[in-house]
């Protein structure tokens, strides 16, 4: 078919207003939050699960790649067109079709945002937890099709604990159903957990039925400053190993420490060589006993160690450690935060020698790497900036991200923790998956035999 029949035939399954060619357009959709870029054919943006299949089986029929995408907040080139086709833009489908909260569970369409969906829930004491740092603009499509996680999975898990079904569009248009509205079921295989975290590769997700949780009564954010990351990393593996499991607990080290206080000087962070930010929740009791606990175990590495004066300064924190991975542009303006070598994951007691590795590598390539993130999970986000004109820069901030990379697999942990692997990590699949990867691609074969459905990630 040529170009301008199948643009005809979108635009019968979804409208001439929903569909788009335009150059202006194309554009928009040819990044997401990563240095990864491919321009799309088309922009499709779907109001139904029926509009979906259609394009999708037409997409097969004339084997053009379907890459669907949701706020496009992503950082590893998931929704990132590759080798263009129809970009299926999801954020249209953005309703809650059903609180059922008598059995602890919504059911929304994939492109509502995640702050919206837990704006609805709190009047009604619930949330849902996993709680990226892009919560206020990334879908919860995006979410489950990334398995995201963020600030509470240390206590609350990451999305695929929540997604207790879904409808997907598979590659030659047909709709299934996985999972059910029960908590526990063993019939069958758990094709949930198929497609949660498969990027678009296997299937368009376009309902979900997500578990929702209670909202806890009280919150605390402790914040103990040390000397350098190390002894922070040692400060988690003791917390962590007491029993105790904090519902949050994060790493600043000094750079990102200076990017909060210069984004907003208000909240005047202390400054150390690094910050552990614990949050507890439950009720009144056990969030005195949880903060009174960490203090304890903290005091023999911490410098120093203060409570969140009250629910604002508490806000405030949450809000400015959202902004960190934008905000740390701020500190260099002839320099932009590259999202490569930023999402490792590694075993907890590997932390603090990891912590120690990142600095080692920060030196030998004299490249500042700032780091953050969910060091309660094992997940050190290390984020780097360069001139992005400057290509010598660009081949040291390769290098440094290939040495993150490989140290992390080294001892037992992950290229990604959270944010993907999309094409910017799909390199280092087979080292870290071994032939578990082979069996990834004969799962893709046999579901999606054309290669249609975001075609060039995950190393499938
Ligand atoms: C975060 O933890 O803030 C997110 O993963 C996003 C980011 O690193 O920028
Ligand atoms: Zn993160």
């Amino acid at each position: 078919m040529q170009k301008s029949d199948i643009l005809k035939n979108l635009q019968e399954i979804a409208g001439n207003e929903r569909v788009s060619a335009s150059s202006a357009e194309l554009y928009c959709y040819s990044c997401d939050a990563s240095q990864v870029r491919g321009m799309p054919d088309f922009i499709v943006r779907p109001v139904s699960t029926e509009q979906v299949s259609k394009i999708v089986r037409l997409a097969n029929e004339e084997e053009i790649p379907v890459t669907s995408r949701g706020a496009g907040t992503g950082m590893a080139g998931g929704a990132v067109p590759l080798e263009g086709g129809i970009v299926l833009d999801m954020s249209s489908m953005n309703r809650i079709l059903e609180m059922d909260l008598g059995n602890l569970q919504v059911t929304i369409e994939p492109g509502i945002i995640q702050e919206k969906l837990n704006e609805a829930l709190e009047p009604y004491g619930f949330f849902f937890p996993p709680d990226p740092g892009s919560s206020a603009m990334c879908t919860l499509g995006g979410l489950i099709a990334n398995n995201g996680s963020g600030m509470r999975s240390v206590k609350y898990g990451t999305t695929k604990t929540y997604v207790l079904g879904l409808e997907v569009v598979m590659a030659d248009g047909t709709v299934v159903n996985t999972g059910s509205k029960v908590t526990k079921s063993v019939a069958g295989y758990s094709l949930n957990d198929l497609f949660i975290g498969s990027e678009g590769t296997l299937g368009v997700i376009t309902k979900a039925t997500l578990k929702v949780r209670a909202l806890p009564k009280e919150r605390s954010v402790l914040l103990a400053s040390f000397d350098d990351p190390e002894h922070a990393g040692q400060a988690v593996v003791k917390v962590l190993s007491s029993g105790l499991i904090p519902s949050a607990c994060e790493i600043l080290d000094r750079n990102i420490i200076e990017a909060i206080n210069t984004y907003d000087p208000n909240i005047g962070l202390p400054k150390a060589g690094a910050i552990l930010m614990f949050e507890v929740d439950g009720t009144e009791n056990s969030v005195r006993e949880g903060i009174e606990m960490i203090r304890g175990i903290c005091s023999s590495l911490a410098t120093s160690i203060r409570a969140a004066s009250d629910k604002k300064e508490r806000d405030e924190i949450w809000a400015a450690r959202r902004l960190v991975g934008a905000a740390v542009s701020r500190l260099d303006p002839l320099r932009t935060r590259v999202y490569l070598g930023e999402d490792i994951g590694v075993p907890i007691k590997e932390l603090p020698g990891m912590l120690h590795k990142i600095r080692e590598i920060s030196e030998e390539f004299d490249l500042p790497i700032m780091t953050y993130g969910h060091i309660g999970d094992g997940n050190l986000h290390t984020g780097m900036c360069i001139d992005m004109l400057d290509d010598k820069q660009w081949d040291k901030l390769s290098k440094v991200a290939d040495k993150i990379h490989r140290t992390a697999i080294g001892i037992g942990g992950t290229v990604t923790a959270e944010h993907g692997v999309g094409s910017a990590r799909a390199e280092y699949l087979e080292l870290e998956l071994g032939n578990a990867l082979d069996v990834m691609i004969l799962i893709k074969k046999a579901l999606d035999p054309k290669g249609i459905l975001n075609p060039g990630k995950m190393g499938v």
